[in-house]
């Protein structure tokens, strides 16, 4: 890997997955935008590994108001494997804003989520300005427990906590021009600092996509909460997009504007490497990154450590049955 001076223990041997280290090929890609030996930053270097006294400190990030009532979607009450750990959940994070590497937990700390609004505009008869107690009380919570699937060949199956994205749509209306939507992350080049070699040279906000009737699909979802409490800021609080079937890196976190258009939208990883990360990116276990096998995964389920299992990779993620009509 490029940037680990020591393999943590928790890493599979490379063969064990893919030919290739997948964690630190985009790393890898963002650091040959500016050139060969700009250093790895300070957390980079501390890896994945959480000390004991850091693992106090992640608890407080995620003991966070509970999220109640929860009536659960029988669809989405259980899924086929365990429910991650928590812990290793909100500690192996992407999150490019805040940095380069999976710890980024503590630096997403410093992003600023109180008076939080969420813009939705554009091509829709009612365009409104969400606070978060504006969106609970508008639209009616529920749990919803989704397999994970990082176009990394990692994967996690978690308990989210929001409302399904068609209910935001219902409340605004798209016109009959609108085609797609454009999902805008938070920045602010003070705040959202990593990784720390980016500087001028990425495009950002983060911004995600979606085709209307990807969005108006019962499994598009905006979680504002998982493991039955307020969205921690290293998952994207306070707003986030989930995609069950799609790669994770469509599921833009912290989002501050919802943008209905008639045109494609452009993305950022899409933008950065078109040929390496498609806009529609759903999971496909047949279809290979152009640098490593999609056929399995690593799953980080319900254990203390990072006991990854090794899986095949479903296609759409396992939820076939609600969204390939939407592709035939
Ligand atoms: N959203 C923003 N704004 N910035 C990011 O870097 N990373 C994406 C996605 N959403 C990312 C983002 C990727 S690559 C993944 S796999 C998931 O967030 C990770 O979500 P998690 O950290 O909650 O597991």
């Amino acid at each position: 890997m490029t940037f680990f001076k020591n393999i943590p223990s928790w890493q599979l041997p490379e063969t064990a997955v893919t030919s290739e280290t997948l964690y630190g090929d985009r790393r890898r890609f963002l650091k040959s935008l500016i050139g060969a030996g700009i250093g790895a930053t300070a957390t980079t270097l501390l890896g994945c590994q959480t000390s004991q006294a850091q693992s106090n400190d992640l608890e407080s990030t995620f003991k966070l108001p509970e999220i109640k009532p929860l009536p659960t979607n029988p669809d989405f009450r259980r899924v086929d494997r365990p429910i991650t750990n928590q812990t290793l959940a909100s500690s192996y994070n992407n999150f490019y804003e805040f940095g380069g590497d999976k710890s980024i937990w503590r630096s997403a700390q410093n992003l600023p989520t109180e008076n939080w609004k969420v813009e939705v505009t554009g091509l829709v008869k009612n365009p409104r300005t969400y606070d978060l107690d504006g969106l609970r009380k508008e639209f009616s919570l529920e749990e919803r427990i989704y397999r994970f699937r990082c176009v990394e060949a990692w994967s996690m199956a978690l308990p989210w906590v929001g409302f399904p994205m068609k209910d935001l749509m219902a409340a605004v209306e798209p016109t009959s021009a609108a085609k797609f939507v454009r999902f805008t992350s938070f920045y602010d080049s003070k705040i959202t600092t990593g990784p720390g070699f980016h500087v001028g040279t990425l495009p950002w906000p983060y911004q995600e996509g979606l085709r209307l009737e990807e969005m108006a699909n019962e499994l598009a979802f905006f979680a504002i909460g998982i493991y039955g409490r307020e969205l921690p800021k290293q998952h994207g609080a306070p707003i986030r997009m989930v995609l069950p079937w799609k790669y994770g890196f469509k599921g833009a976190k912290s989002i501050v504007k919802i943008e209905f258009v008639d045109q494609q939208p452009a993305t950022y990883w899409n933008t950065l490497i078109p040929h390496e990360y498609g806009f529609m990116a759903n999971v496909d276990p047949t279809k290979p990154h152009p640098r490593w096998s999609q056929a399995r995964e690593k799953f980080i389920g319900n254990t203390e450590q990072f006991d990854w299992e090794i899986r095949e990779t479903l296609p759409y993620n396992g939820y076939g049955e609600y969204v390939a009509n939407l592709y035939a």
